[in-house]
Protein backbone atom coordinates (compact mmCIF):
# COMPACT_ATOMS: atom_id res chain seq x y z
CA UNK A 1 0.00 0.00 0.00
CA UNK A 2 1.67 3.62 -0.89
CA UNK A 3 0.77 6.36 1.69
CA UNK A 4 1.50 9.80 0.48
CA UNK A 5 1.41 11.77 4.08
CA UNK A 6 3.83 10.53 7.03
CA UNK A 7 1.16 10.86 9.63
CA UNK A 8 2.63 9.60 12.56
CA UNK A 9 2.40 5.86 13.44
CA UNK A 10 1.86 5.19 16.70
CA UNK A 11 3.61 2.24 18.52
CA UNK A 12 0.96 0.16 20.27
CA UNK A 13 2.68 -1.59 23.77
CA UNK A 14 -0.50 -1.52 25.53
CA UNK A 15 -4.09 -2.55 24.21
CA UNK A 16 -7.58 -3.22 25.62
CA UNK A 17 -9.88 -5.93 23.65
CA UNK A 18 -13.50 -5.59 24.79
CA UNK A 19 -15.69 -8.20 24.31
CA UNK A 20 -14.43 -12.05 24.86
CA UNK A 21 -16.27 -13.95 22.70
CA UNK A 22 -14.77 -15.53 19.78
CA UNK A 23 -13.97 -12.90 17.75
CA UNK A 24 -12.72 -11.44 21.15
CA UNK A 25 -10.42 -13.89 22.35
CA UNK A 26 -8.93 -14.63 18.85
CA UNK A 27 -7.91 -11.14 18.56
CA UNK A 28 -6.75 -10.97 22.40
CA UNK A 29 -4.25 -13.47 21.46
CA UNK A 30 -2.76 -12.69 17.90
CA UNK A 31 -1.93 -9.38 19.84
CA UNK A 32 -0.10 -10.99 22.72
CA UNK A 33 1.35 -13.20 20.36
CA UNK A 34 3.04 -10.24 19.12
CA UNK A 35 4.47 -8.88 22.43
CA UNK A 36 1.42 -6.51 23.18
CA UNK A 37 0.37 -6.66 26.59
CA UNK A 38 -3.46 -7.33 26.30
CA UNK A 39 -6.05 -6.25 29.06
CA UNK A 40 -9.14 -8.66 27.89
CA UNK A 41 -12.57 -7.07 29.05
CA UNK A 42 -15.74 -8.94 29.46
CA UNK A 43 -18.76 -7.99 32.08
CA UNK A 44 -19.15 -11.79 32.03
CA UNK A 45 -16.41 -13.95 34.29
CA UNK A 46 -17.73 -17.02 32.69
CA UNK A 47 -17.10 -15.71 28.99
CA UNK A 48 -13.42 -14.99 30.60
CA UNK A 49 -12.57 -18.13 31.85
CA UNK A 50 -13.89 -20.19 28.80
CA UNK A 51 -11.68 -17.50 26.65
CA UNK A 52 -8.54 -18.34 28.53
CA UNK A 53 -9.17 -22.12 27.87
CA UNK A 54 -9.63 -21.48 24.13
CA UNK A 55 -6.67 -19.56 23.44
CA UNK A 56 -4.74 -22.10 25.70
CA UNK A 57 -5.90 -24.87 22.75
CA UNK A 58 -5.51 -22.72 19.95
CA UNK A 59 -1.69 -21.62 20.99
CA UNK A 60 -0.74 -25.35 21.96
CA UNK A 61 -2.16 -26.37 18.46
CA UNK A 62 -0.26 -24.12 16.94
CA UNK A 63 2.94 -25.19 18.61
CA UNK A 64 1.87 -29.05 17.52
CA UNK A 65 1.90 -27.44 14.11
CA UNK A 66 5.48 -26.31 13.99
CA UNK A 67 4.11 -22.56 13.86
CA UNK A 68 5.30 -21.62 17.04
CA UNK A 69 7.63 -22.89 19.62
CA UNK A 70 7.01 -24.98 22.80
CA UNK A 71 7.72 -22.16 25.04
CA UNK A 72 5.35 -19.73 23.65
CA UNK A 73 1.55 -20.36 24.99
CA UNK A 74 2.81 -19.66 28.83
CA UNK A 75 4.36 -16.01 27.36
CA UNK A 76 1.78 -15.44 25.14
CA UNK A 77 -1.35 -16.37 28.09
CA UNK A 78 0.77 -14.25 30.83
CA UNK A 79 0.80 -11.39 28.71
CA UNK A 80 -3.54 -11.06 28.91
CA UNK A 81 -5.21 -10.18 31.66
CA UNK A 82 -8.53 -11.23 31.70
CA UNK A 83 -11.01 -8.35 33.96
CA UNK A 84 -14.74 -7.24 33.94
CA UNK A 85 -13.53 -4.08 34.55
CA UNK A 86 -13.29 -1.01 31.59
CA UNK A 87 -11.22 1.14 33.99
CA UNK A 88 -8.54 3.62 33.93
CA UNK A 89 -6.29 0.28 34.54
CA UNK A 90 -6.55 -1.25 30.57
CA UNK A 91 -4.24 -1.19 28.02
CA UNK A 92 -3.97 2.50 27.00
CA UNK A 93 -2.61 2.85 23.41
CA UNK A 94 -5.54 0.83 21.54
CA UNK A 95 -9.09 0.01 21.94
CA UNK A 96 -10.31 -3.04 19.54
CA UNK A 97 -14.44 -3.45 20.71
CA UNK A 98 -15.71 -6.74 19.47
CA UNK A 99 -18.72 -7.00 21.38
CA UNK A 100 -22.23 -8.11 20.28
CA UNK A 101 -23.35 -6.63 16.90
CA UNK A 102 -25.79 -4.16 18.17
CA UNK A 103 -24.32 0.21 17.64
CA UNK A 104 -25.16 0.81 20.69
CA UNK A 105 -23.54 -1.68 22.57
CA UNK A 106 -20.61 -0.79 20.62
CA UNK A 107 -20.98 2.91 21.16
CA UNK A 108 -21.59 2.49 25.06
CA UNK A 109 -17.87 0.64 24.48
CA UNK A 110 -16.38 3.76 23.00
CA UNK A 111 -17.77 6.24 25.09
CA UNK A 112 -17.05 4.06 27.99
CA UNK A 113 -13.10 3.98 26.95
CA UNK A 114 -12.89 7.25 25.73
CA UNK A 115 -13.29 8.44 29.23
CA UNK A 116 -10.67 6.70 30.66
CA UNK A 117 -7.79 6.42 27.78
CA UNK A 118 -5.79 9.02 26.78
CA UNK A 119 -7.15 11.14 23.57
CA UNK A 120 -4.08 9.94 21.88
CA UNK A 121 -5.68 6.28 22.08
CA UNK A 122 -6.80 4.29 18.84
CA UNK A 123 -10.86 3.08 19.14
CA UNK A 124 -11.01 0.18 16.42
CA UNK A 125 -13.65 -1.96 15.89
CA UNK A 126 -14.19 -5.30 14.52
CA UNK A 127 -17.62 -4.78 13.24
CA UNK A 128 -18.10 -6.63 10.34
CA UNK A 129 -21.16 -4.51 9.06
CA UNK A 130 -21.83 -0.98 11.31
CA UNK A 131 -20.96 2.00 10.12
CA UNK A 132 -17.51 3.32 11.56
CA UNK A 133 -18.64 6.92 10.74
CA UNK A 134 -21.69 6.50 12.81
CA UNK A 135 -19.64 5.07 15.21
CA UNK A 136 -16.89 7.20 15.64
CA UNK A 137 -19.89 10.35 15.14
CA UNK A 138 -20.28 9.34 18.82
CA UNK A 139 -17.14 9.60 20.74
CA UNK A 140 -14.62 12.74 21.25
CA UNK A 141 -11.93 12.46 18.30
CA UNK A 142 -13.57 10.75 15.77
CA UNK A 143 -10.46 10.67 13.74
CA UNK A 144 -8.93 8.03 16.09
CA UNK A 145 -11.44 5.70 15.53
CA UNK A 146 -11.32 2.88 12.43
CA UNK A 147 -12.44 -0.49 11.80
CA UNK A 148 -9.78 -3.39 12.31
CA UNK A 149 -12.19 -6.23 10.90
CA UNK A 150 -10.52 -9.71 11.91
CA UNK A 151 -11.59 -13.20 10.23
CA UNK A 152 -12.14 -16.26 12.06
CA UNK A 153 -10.39 -18.26 13.12
CA UNK A 154 -8.19 -14.73 13.87
CA UNK A 155 -5.01 -17.07 14.80
CA UNK A 156 -5.40 -18.33 10.61
CA UNK A 157 -6.86 -16.00 8.75
CA UNK A 158 -4.01 -13.53 7.25
CA UNK A 159 -6.73 -10.56 6.28
CA UNK A 160 -7.68 -7.72 7.94
CA UNK A 161 -10.01 -5.24 6.99
CA UNK A 162 -8.91 -1.88 7.74
CA UNK A 163 -11.84 0.28 7.24
CA UNK A 164 -11.78 3.65 6.88
CA UNK A 165 -14.32 5.84 7.98
CA UNK A 166 -15.35 9.81 7.06
CA UNK A 167 -13.55 11.20 9.33
CA UNK A 168 -10.20 8.38 10.16
CA UNK A 169 -7.13 10.22 10.09
CA UNK A 170 -4.14 9.20 7.85
CA UNK A 171 -2.09 8.65 10.92
CA UNK A 172 -4.67 6.19 12.31
CA UNK A 173 -4.91 3.89 9.46
CA UNK A 174 -1.46 3.96 9.32
CA UNK A 175 -0.64 3.11 12.82
CA UNK A 176 -3.46 0.48 12.56
CA UNK A 177 -1.56 -1.33 9.04
CA UNK A 178 1.63 -1.47 10.91
CA UNK A 179 -0.55 -2.86 13.60
CA UNK A 180 -1.56 -5.53 11.54
CA UNK A 181 1.69 -6.26 10.06
CA UNK A 182 3.25 -6.62 12.86
CA UNK A 183 0.45 -9.00 13.51
CA UNK A 184 1.97 -11.24 10.59
CA UNK A 185 -1.79 -10.82 8.97
CA UNK A 186 -1.69 -9.21 5.60
CA UNK A 187 -3.84 -5.34 5.60
CA UNK A 188 -6.12 -4.50 3.44
CA UNK A 189 -7.34 -0.83 3.56
CA UNK A 190 -11.29 -0.71 2.45
CA UNK A 191 -13.61 2.46 3.13
CA UNK A 192 -16.59 2.80 5.19
CA UNK A 193 -19.80 1.23 3.17
CA UNK A 194 -22.66 -0.97 4.24
CA UNK A 195 -21.00 -4.68 4.26
CA UNK A 196 -17.68 -3.06 3.62
CA UNK A 197 -16.08 -5.22 1.14
CA UNK A 198 -15.41 -8.81 2.50
CA UNK A 199 -19.00 -9.18 3.72
CA UNK A 200 -20.78 -7.19 0.82
CA UNK A 201 -19.34 -10.08 -1.38
CA UNK A 202 -19.30 -12.86 0.95
CA UNK A 203 -22.95 -12.70 2.45
CA UNK A 204 -25.12 -13.06 -1.27
CA UNK A 205 -23.40 -16.24 -1.61
CA UNK A 206 -24.08 -17.58 1.70
CA UNK A 207 -27.83 -16.36 1.69
CA UNK A 208 -27.97 -17.71 -1.82
CA UNK A 209 -26.41 -21.35 -0.86
CA UNK A 210 -29.77 -20.76 1.72
CA UNK A 211 -31.76 -20.03 -1.01
CA UNK A 212 -30.51 -22.83 -3.00
CA UNK A 213 -31.15 -25.34 0.16
CA UNK A 214 -34.97 -23.89 1.01
CA UNK A 215 -35.89 -24.42 -2.77
CA UNK A 216 -35.08 -27.89 -2.25
CA UNK A 217 -32.01 -27.90 -5.44
CA UNK A 218 -30.04 -30.03 -3.69
CA UNK A 219 -29.25 -31.09 0.03
CA UNK A 220 -26.69 -29.21 2.25
CA UNK A 221 -23.64 -31.60 1.48
CA UNK A 222 -24.16 -31.70 -2.20
CA UNK A 223 -24.22 -27.59 -1.89
CA UNK A 224 -21.01 -27.49 0.07
CA UNK A 225 -19.39 -30.23 -1.81
CA UNK A 226 -20.05 -28.39 -5.22
CA UNK A 227 -18.18 -25.21 -3.63
CA UNK A 228 -15.55 -27.33 -2.12
CA UNK A 229 -14.43 -28.83 -5.06
CA UNK A 230 -15.84 -27.16 -7.75
CA UNK A 231 -14.59 -23.52 -6.42
CA UNK A 232 -11.96 -25.16 -4.47
CA UNK A 233 -13.27 -22.94 -1.23
CA UNK A 234 -11.51 -24.37 1.79
CA UNK A 235 -15.16 -24.96 3.04
CA UNK A 236 -18.76 -24.88 1.86
CA UNK A 237 -21.40 -22.27 2.21
CA UNK A 238 -23.35 -23.66 4.65
CA UNK A 239 -20.55 -24.48 6.61
CA UNK A 240 -18.75 -21.56 6.89
CA UNK A 241 -22.05 -19.85 7.55
CA UNK A 242 -22.22 -22.65 10.60
CA UNK A 243 -18.65 -20.96 11.39
CA UNK A 244 -19.57 -17.42 11.19
CA UNK A 245 -22.86 -17.61 13.30
CA UNK A 246 -26.16 -17.60 11.73
CA UNK A 247 -27.58 -14.73 13.43
CA UNK A 248 -24.32 -12.64 12.91
CA UNK A 249 -25.05 -13.55 9.00
CA UNK A 250 -28.93 -12.73 9.42
CA UNK A 251 -27.61 -9.69 10.77
CA UNK A 252 -25.23 -8.27 8.03
CA UNK A 253 -27.84 -9.61 5.75
CA UNK A 254 -30.40 -7.05 7.61
CA UNK A 255 -27.73 -3.80 7.36
CA UNK A 256 -27.12 -4.66 2.99
CA UNK A 257 -30.67 -5.23 2.80
CA UNK A 258 -31.56 -1.74 4.30
CA UNK A 259 -28.53 0.69 3.95
CA UNK A 260 -28.43 -0.14 -0.08
CA UNK A 261 -31.68 -0.74 -0.26
CA UNK A 262 -32.22 -3.74 -3.06
CA UNK A 263 -33.95 -7.07 -2.91
CA UNK A 264 -30.70 -9.02 -3.59
CA UNK A 265 -29.45 -8.81 -0.10
CA UNK A 266 -32.93 -10.28 1.21
CA UNK A 267 -32.22 -12.53 4.00
CA UNK A 268 -33.34 -16.13 3.10
CA UNK A 269 -36.87 -17.21 5.09
CA UNK A 270 -34.67 -20.44 6.27
CA UNK A 271 -31.83 -18.37 7.66
CA UNK A 272 -34.77 -15.88 9.42
CA UNK A 273 -36.43 -19.71 10.90
CA UNK A 274 -33.03 -21.15 12.03
CA UNK A 275 -31.73 -18.11 13.89
CA UNK A 276 -35.61 -17.74 15.64
CA UNK A 277 -35.37 -21.23 16.65
CA UNK A 278 -31.59 -20.75 18.14
CA UNK A 279 -30.24 -22.93 15.69
CA UNK A 280 -27.04 -20.33 15.70
CA UNK A 281 -24.64 -22.84 14.01
CA UNK A 282 -21.50 -24.12 15.83
CA UNK A 283 -21.35 -21.78 18.90
CA UNK A 284 -25.07 -23.48 19.75
CA UNK A 285 -24.46 -26.84 18.55
CA UNK A 286 -26.53 -26.91 15.91
CA UNK A 287 -26.45 -25.14 12.66
CA UNK A 288 -27.23 -26.40 9.41
CA UNK A 289 -25.42 -29.21 10.75
CA UNK A 290 -24.58 -30.61 14.49
CA UNK A 291 -21.66 -30.12 16.49
CA UNK A 292 -19.98 -31.41 19.50
CA UNK A 293 -16.88 -29.32 21.02
CA UNK A 294 -17.06 -26.56 17.98
CA UNK A 295 -16.94 -30.34 15.34
CA UNK A 296 -19.10 -31.62 13.11
CA UNK A 297 -20.74 -34.53 15.28
CA UNK A 298 -23.07 -36.00 12.57
CA UNK A 299 -20.09 -36.65 9.84
CA UNK A 300 -21.37 -34.64 7.37
CA UNK A 301 -19.14 -31.10 8.15
CA UNK A 302 -15.43 -31.01 8.62
N1 LIG B 1 -6.11 -21.74 16.38
C1 LIG B 1 -4.93 -22.19 15.91
N2 LIG B 1 -4.81 -22.96 14.80
C2 LIG B 1 -5.95 -23.29 14.15
C3 LIG B 1 -7.23 -22.86 14.58
C4 LIG B 1 -7.28 -22.04 15.75
N3 LIG B 1 -8.43 -21.56 16.24
N4 LIG B 1 -8.16 -23.35 13.73
C5 LIG B 1 -7.50 -24.05 12.78
N5 LIG B 1 -6.17 -24.03 13.05
C6 LIG B 1 -5.09 -24.61 12.25
C7 LIG B 1 -5.03 -26.11 12.39
O1 LIG B 1 -4.18 -26.51 13.43
C8 LIG B 1 -4.49 -26.54 11.02
O2 LIG B 1 -3.07 -26.43 10.95
P1 LIG B 1 -2.22 -27.35 9.93
O3 LIG B 1 -2.83 -27.17 8.57
O4 LIG B 1 -0.81 -26.81 10.04
O5 LIG B 1 -2.41 -28.71 10.47
C9 LIG B 1 -5.02 -25.50 10.09
O6 LIG B 1 -5.39 -24.36 10.88
C10 LIG B 1 -6.23 -26.02 9.38
O7 LIG B 1 -7.18 -26.47 10.34
P2 LIG B 1 -7.97 -27.87 10.31
O8 LIG B 1 -7.06 -28.97 9.85
O9 LIG B 1 -8.68 -28.03 11.60
O10 LIG B 1 -9.12 -27.72 9.30
P3 LIG B 1 -9.14 -27.15 7.85
O11 LIG B 1 -7.93 -27.51 7.06
O12 LIG B 1 -10.46 -27.55 7.37
O13 LIG B 1 -9.11 -25.57 8.06
C11 LIG B 1 -10.20 -23.52 8.40
C12 LIG B 1 -10.03 -24.95 8.89
C13 LIG B 1 -8.92 -22.74 8.61
C14 LIG B 1 -11.34 -22.92 9.22
C15 LIG B 1 -10.54 -23.58 6.86
O14 LIG B 1 -11.60 -24.46 6.64
C16 LIG B 1 -10.91 -22.23 6.30
O15 LIG B 1 -10.06 -21.42 5.98
N6 LIG B 1 -12.24 -21.97 6.17
C17 LIG B 1 -12.74 -20.70 5.71
C18 LIG B 1 -12.79 -19.75 6.88
C19 LIG B 1 -13.30 -18.39 6.48
O16 LIG B 1 -13.70 -18.12 5.37
N7 LIG B 1 -13.30 -17.48 7.47
C20 LIG B 1 -13.82 -16.15 7.28
C21 LIG B 1 -15.23 -16.09 7.78
S1 LIG B 1 -15.93 -14.48 7.57
C22 LIG B 1 -15.50 -13.66 8.99
O17 LIG B 1 -14.91 -14.18 9.91
C23 LIG B 1 -15.81 -12.21 9.05
C24 LIG B 1 -17.19 -11.77 9.14
O18 LIG B 1 -17.39 -10.57 9.36
C25 LIG B 1 -18.36 -12.63 8.98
Amino acid sequence: MIMTEDAGVQVVRRATVVGAGTMGRGIAQVLAGAGIEVTLVDVSEAQLQQAQEDITQSLHRLVRRGAAPAGQPAEVLGRIRCTPHLDASIGPDLLVEAVVEDLPAKRAVFQQGASVLPETAILASNTSSISITTLAGAVPGPQRVAGMHFFNPVPVMSLVEIVRGERTSPGTVQTIVALAQRLGKSPVVVNDYPGFVSNRILLPMLNEAMFVLMEGVAGKEAIDEVMRLGMNHPMGPLQLADLIGLDVCLHILEVLHRDLGEDKYRPCPLLRRMVAAGLLGRKSGAGFYAYAGGRASDGTAP
